[in-house]
């Protein structure tokens, strides 16, 4: 699988790094190389010589899209560029690993999902934190029928660095570059990625949606507007066999504490399931017995892509975004089996619908019902 970056930036860059130790990977039905780079920026294009797989760098994205050495490409670039260059990437016969969220909004994700149809290529959406080995168990539990009635569902993202008031706006706080929807495009994906999955969809939102800094340092010693929602909390339900089940998604920028913290948390009559990457290593499970009991596994290093690390390693973000794409290569070659893939075009339209009804929700301080 040869594989084109569009879009070196801080993605781009940890992509890299995942082609770049793909030896790593034990018995990968497939092999993996970067051979081709496209950024706009000198320094970021430079920083891509050390690596000696790539063969083309270049600052015009149609250049990598004619190369006959790209057969993927990875597009990891501001959000009012998804759907214009994962279209270009489509028409010109490339599988696609797209970055989340598919598109600035709803109208874009559901072109986006017609132009794959249209194209027949091969293409997921990007969300690594379900490859975690404490992601993996949460998920197997969850799917083990252990939990009996499922009672309720977290699932959620949270960052702390917009506590800062003086942090610089980048793209990601602008309506224009990031999209209407917000936080809810930066880390919606990664959380409703294992509900959906799940089948836990939801039928129903209410959103409390929070702008908390209006507008930011612009960098060059003035200020610029910062117009995104900051923080989202989505209530909705699900239906599980047949009975509502709340399920609560968090997407956060300002939370106190919490620097990159993705977590799920399924809860039953029977059991229940904790993940949290606060606690990377700890697998929370609880059974129901004579007593009320939390216990606390220590994981290793257990990946569905088995690697040469030892299984007594901690796993962390490098990890799990190289699980991601060798699910993705995998998935591609017919390979994956009955393990975890990447979110497909149909879950990452369904997330924007989410979106868009969350924020019909905030507007009209009502519950929106999903199709
Ligand atoms: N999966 C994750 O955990 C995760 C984390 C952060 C961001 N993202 C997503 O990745 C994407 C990129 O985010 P980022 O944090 O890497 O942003 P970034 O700003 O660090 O990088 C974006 C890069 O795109 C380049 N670029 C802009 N226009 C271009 C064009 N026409 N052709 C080629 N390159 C172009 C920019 O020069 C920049 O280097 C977004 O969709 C974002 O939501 C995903």
């Amino acid at each position: 699988m040869r594989v084109g970056i569009i879009g070196g930036g801080l993605m781009g860059r940890e992509a890299a790094s995942a082609f770049g130790r793909w030896f790593v990977l034990q018995d990968s039905p497939v092999q993996a190389e970067l051979t081709a780079v496209c950024d706009l920026q000198e320094s970021l294009v430079d920083w891509f010589r050390q690596i000696p797989t790539v063969k083309l760098l270049t600052r015009d994205h149609a250049e990598l899209l004619r190369s006959p050495d790209v057969d993927v490409v990875y597009v990891a670039v501001p959000h009012n560029l998804h759907e214009r260059l994962y279209l270009d990437g489509l028409a010109a016969g490339k599988d696609l690993l797209a970055e989340k969220p598919f598109g600035i909004d709803l109208a874009a994700a559901r072109s986006i999902a017609a132009a794959c149809a249209e194209s027949g290529r091969f293409v997921r959406c990007s969300s690594e934190f379900p490859f975690l080995p404490g992601a993996q168990r949460a998920i197997q539990r969850a799917q083990s029928g252990k939990l009996g009635r499922l009672l309720e569902v977290r699932s959620g993202f949270w960052h702390s660095s917009d506590l800062d008031p003086d942090k610089p706006v980048n793209w990601k706080r602008q309506n224009r570059s990031c999209g209407e929807i917000g936080v809810m495009g930066d880390l919606g994906m990664h959380t409703v990625h294992i509900p959906f999955r799940l089948g836990w969809k939801p039928t129903r939102v209410y959103a409390q949606l929070q702008k908390i800094y209006t507008e930011r340092p612009d960098g060059k010693g003035g200020r610029a507007p910062c117009d995104t929602w900051d923080n989202a909390m989505l209530h909705t339900e699900a239906v599980v066999d047949g009975q509502e089940v709340p399920v609560r998604y968090e997407m956060k920028r300002l939370a106190p504490g919490e620097t990159n913290t993705w977590f799920f948390e399924a809860l039953g009559t029977e059991g229940g399931v904790r993940f949290s990457t606060k606690e990377p290593k700890t697998l929370w499970v609880f059974e129901r017995g004579k007593e009320q009991v939390w216990q606390r596994y220590d994981l290793g290093h257990q990946t569905a892509f088995p690697t040469i690390t030892g299984g007594i390693f901690e796993a962390g973000f490098p990890d799990c975004f190289l699980q991601m794409w060798a699910a993705y290569a995998a998935e591609r070659a017919g390979a994956l089996g009955t393990r975890f893939g990447c979110v497909r075009i149909e879950e990452a339209v369904q997330s924007h619908e989410l979106f868009a009804a969350a924020l019909e929700s905030h507007r009209s301080k009502k519950a929106v019902a999903l199709a």
